[in-house]
């Protein structure tokens, strides 16, 4: 039987990671709420939907995140300045083009599902049933997020 020192750390394993990766979501929402404000042309009308249901999902998705972190015992991060410190994912600025929006949607999808995976693995790892469905069920969207943004762009 695991004694009650290491199980903390495990926990403290988990929580550091989904907060990494609440930190990358957080950067993608905003760059969906950019996208939706600033997009120009053609499929404006088309974009401008498409970029406020994505942002409402990664809306849901950061407070499903914030408060698995919160039932582990852990603190969300919640402030920007840490957010842009421990984020991978780069702020897409003044993008007006419909394509180009739709290509950062798609490799900051690919970011994101490659720290899923990460996670799913470390949760898997350590027996973590309440994470590894969160988990598995945001590779499952993020999987057919990838895929029609990939169709979009074809
Ligand atoms: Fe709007």
């Amino acid at each position: 039987m695991e004694n009650t020192k290491t199980t903390a750390n495990k926990k403290e394993i988990i929580i550091q990671r989904l907060n990494l990766l609440l930190a990358d979501y957080q950067i993608y929402y905003q760059n969906l709420r950019g996208f939706h404000w600033n997009l120009e042309g053609r499929y404006f009308f088309q974009l401008h939907d498409k970029f406020e249901e994505l942002y409402g999902e990664a809306s849901e998705t950061i407070d499903d995140l914030a408060e698995r972190i919160r039932s582990l015992g852990g603190t969300p991060l919640h402030a920007f300045d840490d957010y842009f410190q421990k984020a991978q994912l780069n702020a897409a600025k003044n993008v007006s083009d419909g394509e180009q929006a739709v290509q950062i949607a798609l490799k900051n999808s690919q970011v994101l599902l490659f720290h899923l995976k990460e996670i799913l693995t470390v949760a898997n790892e350590q027996k973590e049933e309440g994470t590894l469905q969160l988990i598995g069920d945001l590779i499952v969207t993020t999987e057919k997020r990838i895929w029609m943004l990939k169709s979009f762009l074809v």
